[in-house]
């Protein structure tokens, strides 16, 4: 069994009532305030990025306290590391972010207009591995496809796994879906101290010497 087959804060382990519950557009929000704040970051008039799948949380927080021009906006499908990630924000006074408790995957197709983002984040996906289940992995066509509606132009799609099976089925579905410039490049930068690292799971892998695959999309027309 892989680390990844092994995860049990994955949320392959979350009941699938849960899962179904939320997977559902009219329940895409866990509650009003959810909705509430979706709404005050998309009148930002600052550049806005989106991240799903924030888990606890560790890049937006980094991210955001250290571009306070920029707003931020991680959608959690796990009520508990989103409001504990959104704890952090309010303890540490970081206004520019928000972590919303609801299936991105609704709330990307429903509630995020047209060339509204500067950058979507998908960082270390649920790999969902039986061939049965791959259909329900967030970076499927149709949320591919809304990532391209969302960016404005000049906006970036960052993702990252450290599942290959799950790069080389996403990559080639980007490039022929959308017309976004890409897979380019990402560079690998050590990592100074115990938590210089992008996300959790990002630690995770490369603490156990594990590959992660990089890449990034440029919206240019
Ligand atoms: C493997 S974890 C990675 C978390 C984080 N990006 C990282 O790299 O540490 C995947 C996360 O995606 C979340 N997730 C899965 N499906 C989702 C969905 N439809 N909407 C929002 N979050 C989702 C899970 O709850 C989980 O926290």
């Amino acid at each position: 069994m892989s680390a990844q087959e092994s995860n049990n804060t994955s949320p392959e382990n979350i009941p699938s009532s849960e899962s179904a519950q939320h997977s559902q557009e009219q329940d895409r929000f866990y509650d009003a305030i959810d909705r509430e704040r979706l709404a005050n970051s998309l009148s930002s008039t600052q550049p806005i990025e989106l991240e799903i799948g924030s888990g606890k949380g560790l890049y937006l927080i980094r991210t955001a306290s250290e571009n306070p021009d920029r707003t931020y906006i991680g959608m959690e499908l796990a009520t508990k590391y989103a409001r504990e990630a959104q704890e952090k924000l309010d303890k540490g006074q970081i206004t520019n972010a928000v972590f919303l408790a609801c299936d991105a995957v609704a709330v990307l197709a429903n509630d995020i207009p047209d060339n509204s983002v500067a950058a979507v984040h998908v960082y270390f996906p649920d790999p969902w591995w039986k061939s049965k289940h791959k259909k329900r992995r967030v970076l499927s066509d149709e949320t591919i496809v809304n990532i391209e509606r969302v960016l404005k132009l000049g906006g970036e799609l960052h993702f990252w796994t450290d599942v290959l099976d799950y790069y080389e089925i996403a990559i080639p579905r980007i490039v022929e879906l959308t017309k976004l410039q890409g897979p380019k490049y990402v560079p690998e930068p050590p990592a100074l101290h115990a938590m210089d690292f992008r996300t959790h799971f990002e630690r995770r892998t490369r603490l156990n010497g594990l590959p992660v695959y990089r890449s990034k999309f440029i919206r240019n027309t």
